[in-house]
């Protein structure tokens, strides 16, 4: 299915009926409206003016679309913020009040705030939960996005301190916990505690993970009401929310995610691309600047689905050009008819295209859209007119999602502790999993990103680049389960309050593994050293730990000598950062001895399967050939790829 996001408010009333009239023939089902609206839904404090909305859906469903409302709780109106300026969020880093005038101005921390969005969400849902036309919500937008989840506010001090107060019980004991006795940093009672922000140097590790997972239940206690009162008033109807990358959260996604019927992501490959390959060489950015890093897209649907374990919605899927990147460009031709058919083979339900039309004024008016300004057809129109037919013929809707083989273990903590604990530059969370997730991806292997108390039962491999702090309940399961386990650098090296283990890291993990990491050492990225494994040489570096390996089987070693790899029974630690090719080698290796078939067709061409369809993606702008097998049913496309293009086949 496929929707688009409309703005009704941003065009005259005039317009509106031959707007819905087009987005029908277009193929369109859903519209999602209103998540900004607020200052025409209450231009003036308590005075409601729905009439327009009404208006406007009812144009829109007489066409026969259905509405995806959006609660429009990310932009306060002007009034709201002078009657209560406290609203504002303070940045964490400079103490500044984060002022009116764009949007997501507001504190998770202001009981006030919370009150006014729950007031608004319930006006909305009393008087649109029943409507026949508003089929599903989508709550605030993009929770979190331009790092909002932080704030060092009075409001937000006062409720960490009341956060502190539940989860430590006693002052001695948060004293204890967080080590406050290193530079005199114990507090006398909780109205002491300090937010960890504006200090001389750093603070205390454990001091910021509390102030993250603080800020994090903030927002989990700010959306969960939000969902209650939609469901309250609209029973039967779906309630979604549009997330950014997992990582940008900066939150527990899957505690956010877990009251919603399903999850939905925002896609803007060429953003993304752009941004997370700022100050890389351009060998890197350039073949994939207008296609999108071939795992970047694929990346965050994975995590977008794991965070219920089902279908997802592309709530908004970039058309054209975007305004928010360091720069930039058009996508290649035939790219959104592509990332279209990409998001539906990796689990999407629906997939929306963000917007209908540029808006000719404020702050995206260099953004692209179905429509330009002028009313005419964008290239993305007849791409996604094909994509819809394509989507249709391949009846992707009716392919079930089956559980993957392979699954990442992801989840906030690890994003916290690489954030906070730098220790070397090159060591990022984000990086770290994404450098796996594309070695699998290269592959051809479907990935199921799941949390520590996931089931583990469907998965024959299992692996956790990135996850500093278990705890025994996670050990029992890895014991209880049949699956092969990869552990990555920094693996249990962090107790639950930022502590060293006693018995020296991997800490609960040597029960399944009982190495001892003596030491780590951070190179520069830059300097990278080798690494032999099967008698061949990789690379290692950035994050290199020495190895006690005791018992346990030493599968690669450091030039030194040391061990940098190590297994024991069904557990493999890596204690180092490597490079593509090892991750590769390594990763074939463990797939064939777990029986998870793999399809290393090069490295532009990732494979991934929905169903009994299997979809090749060539990112790439020359043609490919593939070595199928002779019985695969060709049903789109050919062996021979071409660029840009999508072959799609039976198994
Ligand atoms: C998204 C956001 C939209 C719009 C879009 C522009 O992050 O939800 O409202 O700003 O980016 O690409």
């Amino acid at each position: 299915m496929f929707g688009v996001c409309y703005y009704p408010e941003h065009w005259l009333q005039s317009q509106w009926e031959q707007d819905a009239k087009m987005m029908a023939d277009l193929g369109l089902t859903y519209v999602r409206i209103g998540e900004f609206a607020w200052s025409r839904l209450e231009p003036n404090p308590g005075e409601y003016n729905f009439a327009w909305l009404d208006d406007a859906i009812a144009t829109l469903t007489n066409a026969g679309l259905k509405v995806v409302m959006g609660t429009p709780t990310a932009t306060p109106p002007k009034w709201l913020i002078d009657q209560h300026p406290e609203i504002l969020p303070v940045d964490p880093d400079t103490g500044r009040t984060r002022g009116f005038g764009s949007r997501r101005h507001y504190d998770f921390s202001s009981a006030v705030y919370l009150r006014e969005s729950m007031r608004i969400t319930e006006a909305l849902a009393v008087r649109y939960g029943k409507h026949d036309g508003v089929v599903g919500w989508q709550t605030d937008n993009e929770l979190c996005c331009h790092d909002t989840a932080l704030s060092g506010s009075a409001l937000a001090k006062q409720a960490f301190q009341d956060w502190c107060r539940q989860r430590y019980t006693s002052i001695d004991q948060l004293n204890s916990d967080w080590g406050n006795v290193f530079w005199s940093m114990e507090y006398r009672d909780f109205t002491e505690i300090e937010l960890p922000t504006g200090a001389v140097t750093e603070t205390s590790p454990a001091h910021r993970l509390a102030y993250r997972r603080f800020s994090s239940d903030q927002v989990i206690a700010y959306h969960n009401p939000m969902v209650e009162i939609i469901r309250q008033y609209a029973p039967g109807k779906f309630i979604t929310h549009n997330f950014i990358p997992m990582n940008e959260t900066g939150v527990d996604n899957f505690a956010l995610a877990a009251p919603l019927d399903f999850t939905s992501y925002d896609n803007y490959p060429l953003g993304r691309t752009d941004l997370l390959l700022t100050g890389a060489p351009k060998e890197q950015l350039m073949p994939y600047m207008r296609t999108g890093h071939p795992d970047f897209a694929t990346y965050y649907h994975d995590q977008t689905r794991g965070l219920l374990n089902r279908g997802f919605w592309v709530m908004e899927q970039q058309p054209g050009p975007v305004n928010w990147a360091n720069n930039n460009p058009r996508p290649a031709p035939g790219m959104i008819r592509f990332w279209t058919l990409e998001a539906f083979a990796h689990g999407a339900d629906c997939v929306c295209y963000f917007r209908w039309r540029q808006a000719p004024f404020a702050q995206e008016q260099m953004h692209a859209g179905l429509l330009r300004p002028d009313n005419t057809k964008t290239e993305a129109w007849s791409e996604a007119e094909q994509a819809m037919a394509e989507v249709t013929a391949l009846d992707i809707a009716n392919q079930p999602l089956k559980p993957a083989s392979v699954a990442i273990i992801t989840g906030a903590e690890g994003l916290w502790v690489s954030d906070i604990e730098k220790q070397g530059e090159a060591y990022e969370f984000n990086q770290v999993q994404l450098s796996y997730y594309s070695a699998l991806r290269e592959l051809g292997v479907n990935i199921d990103f799941i949390s520590v108390d996931s089931d583990f039962g469907p998965y024959a491999l299992i692996i956790a680049p990135s996850l500093p702090m278990v705890d025994q309940v996670f050990v029992d399961k890895c014991q209880a389960s049949s699956a092969q386990f990869i552990f990555g650098p920094r693996a249990g090296a962090k107790t639950s309050e930022f502590g060293y283990p006693a018995t020296l890291p991997p800490g609960l993990l040597q029960q399944l593994i009982p190495i001892r990491v003596l030491s780590v050492e951070t190179l520069r990225a830059d300097c990278m050293e080798g690494l032999c494994w099967n008698n061949q040489q990789y690379q290692s570096g950035s994050w290199c730990e020495q190895i006690d390996a005791r018992e346990s089987e030493i599968l690669a070693r450091y030039d030194n000598g040391e061990p940098a790899v190590v297994r024991q029974g069904r557990s493999t630690y890596i204690g180092t950062l490597t490079n593509r090719e090892f991750l590769l080698d390594f990763f074939q290796q463990y797939c064939q001895q777990a029986g998870v078939p793999t399809f290393r067709f090069g490295e532009n061409i990732r494979v991934s399967q929905r169903g009994d369809l299997l979809f090749a993606f060539n990112y790439s702008a020359e043609p490919q050939t593939m070595p199928l097998d002779k019985e695969a049913e060709l049903i789109l496309g050919s062996a021979i790829i071409e660029p840009h293009g999508v072959t799609v086949w039976r198994s």
